[in-house]
């Protein structure tokens, strides 16, 4: 994690300063030292039950990064086949990856199959098909909605009753009509009501629901309670206690599967948990804008690299790396994307002179894996830094990226 010490600003004894040096601006690093010891603890939280943990690729699909957490354990989360192929790229074997797509074409699905993934139907119309297709030649698991509403924000929340995602509980009886037709087998139960979920209460009424619904399912192997645990952005937010959660939920789910008669393996899908806080977007201050009313800082990044706080209104942190003793002033940080992109409004940060190096904290999670090219902007490079080692895992975009794909037709 970024310490200051010795009036620098250092990322496993590196110099963050040298790093912006080194790699340029903007770019995203990550500590992996910090992936790993996020994934041990979870482990740990969860150390009484038999757990599997699949990375939520969708946060961040570097493949690098995706052979870290394997290297150390993880399986994989994916939504698209294209994330599946990049979880297979980075050594992940199939049945280490679980495939929950929503609102695929079929031939998706049946991609999934050929690669031999776990997979979660959401809909009851691609059971159907399922089960027309494979009778019970390959099972599947049925991601639920159990109609509760959770998540730090609505555009993150996906278990409530007006969310897309999951067939409804309340359709438990036409799942087990398909089922029982195309005589389906369902290996596994899914939910995942949102992201950014602080109540373990919240996880132990899904739990609830899902063991009054997982009795009449007799082929399980897994219950998979999805992601959404959420970290400190700030000083003083409220975190998921992962060790009341894996004492709390961990006990529910052994007494749930001995009433079952099998036991069974708990499934869960964490992205933020594993590498939000392991994430550092670094910009350089390219002019210092005072007005009649703020003083901005606009950096040589934006709402094109992180999308976060335009879309979600999320908050995170903001620190002036060059000048860890200057004194300290408001300012608005914003990128140099044209249209309003606030990366941080009335912050107290260090004075910011032209050319300072900031680092956005809390970004390895969602940032590089939402960043565009918008405004023709290049994405930035990612470095990954290891046993005190930076080592640069993707370069940034090059004008040859603008121009892929673009066909130019005579006008
Ligand atoms: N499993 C499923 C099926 C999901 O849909 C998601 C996230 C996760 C696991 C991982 O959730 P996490 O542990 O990362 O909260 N772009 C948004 C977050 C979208 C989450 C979508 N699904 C953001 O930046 O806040």
């Amino acid at each position: 994690m970024m310490e200051l010490s010795n009036g620098t600003y250092t990322l496993q004894g590196i110099d963050v300063t040298s790093l912006c040096q080194e790699f340029g601006t903007p770019v995203y690093v990550y500590d992996g030292q910090k992936i790993i010891d996020q994934l041990k603890s979870l482990k740990n939280a969860f150390s009484g039950t038999d757990v599997r943990i699949m990375f939520a690729a969708k946060a961040l699909t570097n493949i690098s990064v995706l052979k870290l957490l394997k290297k150390h354990g993880s399986g994989a989360d994916v939504v698209s086949i294209n994330e599946a192929r990049l979880a297979l790229r980075a050594g992940f074997t199939p049945d280490q990856i679980t495939f929950t797509p929503n609102c695929v074409d079929f031939a998706e699905i049946v991609e999934g199959v050929d690669l031999g993934m776990n997979i979660n139907l959401d809909n009851l119309s691609v059971l159907e098909k399922f089960g027309q297709k494979y009778g019970d030649r390959y099972p599947c698991g049925v991601r639920l909605n159990p109609h509760i509403m959770a998540g730090g924000n609505y555009k993150i929340s996906t278990g409530h009753i007006n969310s897309k995602f999951g067939i409804s509980v309340y359709q438990l009886p036409q799942i087990m009509e398909v089922a029982q037709q195309y005589r389906i087998v369902i290996n596994g139960l899914h939910i995942h009501t949102g992201s950014e979920i602080t109540e373990t209460d919240v996880f132990l009424k899904m739990a609830e629901i899902l063991f009054s619904i997982a009795r009449d399912f007799p082929a399980l192997k897994f219950i998979d309670f999805g992601g959404g645990f959420k970290v400190a952005y700030k000083e003083g937010d409220l975190v998921t206690n992962v060790y009341d959660l894996g004492l709390k939920l961990g006990k529910a789910f052994k007494e749930f599967y001995q009433s079952y008669g099998k036991k069974l393996e708990l499934w869960i899908e964490p992205g933020k948990y594993l590498v939000s806080e392991a994430g550092y977007l670094l910009v350089k201050t390219n002019v210092v804008k005072t007005t009649p009313s703020i003083t901005f800082a606009g950096v040589n990044s934006g709402l094109n690299h992180l999308l976060r706080p335009m879309m979600y209104d999320a908050y995170h942190e903001i620190v002036n790396v060059s000048n860890p003793h200057g004194p300290q002033k408001i300012y608005t940080v914003v990128g140099n994307i044209c249209e309003t992109d606030t990366l941080g409004a009335d912050r107290k940060l260090n004075e910011v002179r032209e050319g300072d190096f900031l680092a956005i904290k809390n970004t390895g999670a969602y940032g590089y894996s939402m960043a565009s090219q918008y405004n023709s902007r290049f994405r930035p490079a990612e470095v990954l830094i290891l046993d005190g080692k930076a080592k640069q895992i993707r370069e940034r975009d090059t004008w040859e990226d603008l121009l892929r794909g673009q066909i130019e037709v005579e006008i």
